[in-house]
């Protein structure tokens, strides 16, 4: 049986999504997809999930009163498939307390910028505007805060002079597929541990 038993949320294209596929079925990463859930109907991503023979599932958020009770429709689901790390991979909702305390540091978000350089939307545009050198992308721990958590690794993407958001973009987007990628199996194989905040801030 797999070692990373994985659940992906999605809301759109879902190449992050397609290199984790890709890795499993090339067997170059010792996990399984056991469910990819969208909150958008007609996510692409809900289709090279298909296509790869992987579970999916989709749960509007339109259809739930208050984000919390989405967020707890989205734990219970993730639950009742035995899932143990959930990765978002261009999830667009910011997900609550009560998402987050349900998979306490098991819940891994891709960023497309140096963070805590350049949170939120439009991270690769904020970082063309701000006149930054290098961006690049970051995978890190979810913690309340949006893309706050503990960081689990970054690579960086130089900016050149003629780019724009989207030359920019698919630049980093082909880091993060690889970004993704090797952390997983960092942590499939345990060489790489999550850090702790305590001991980072106890380290000063
Ligand atoms: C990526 O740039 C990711 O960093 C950001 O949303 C985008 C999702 O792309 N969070 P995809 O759906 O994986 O193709």
């Amino acid at each position: 049986m797999a070692t990373l038993k994985l659940g992906v949320l999605v809301s759109g294209r879902g190449s992050n999504l397609q290199s984790i596929l890709d890795a499993v079925q090339a067997g170059t990463l010792d996990a399984e997809v056991r469910i990819v859930i969208s909150n958008r109907p007609g996510a692409q991503a809900l289709d090279r999930a298909a296509a790869a023979g992987a579970k999916t599932c989709v749960v509007s958020h339109r259809d739930f009163a208050s984000r919390e009770a989405f967020d707890a429709a989205l734990a219970a689901k993730l639950k009742s498939e035995q899932v143990e790390w959930v990765v978002l991979a261009g999830f667009m909702r910011v997900l609550t307390g009560v998402f987050i305390r349900e998979m306490q540091g098991k819940i891994i978000n891709i960023h497309p910028a140096l963070l805590p350089s350049f949170p939120g939307i439009h991270a690769q545009k904020q970082a063309i505007d701000y006149g930054v050198k290098v961006s690049g992308c970051t995978v890190h721990l979810i913690d309340e805060g949006v893309d706050t958590g503990p960081i689990l690794a970054q690579r960086a993407v130089p900016i050149l002079d003629d780019d724009d958001e989207d030359s920019l973009s698919a630049r980093i987007l082909e880091q993060e597929h690889a970004l993704m990628v090797e952390v997983l199996r960092g942590l499939a194989d345990g060489s790489l541990q999550p850090p702790r905040r305590e001991r980072r801030a106890a380290q000063g």
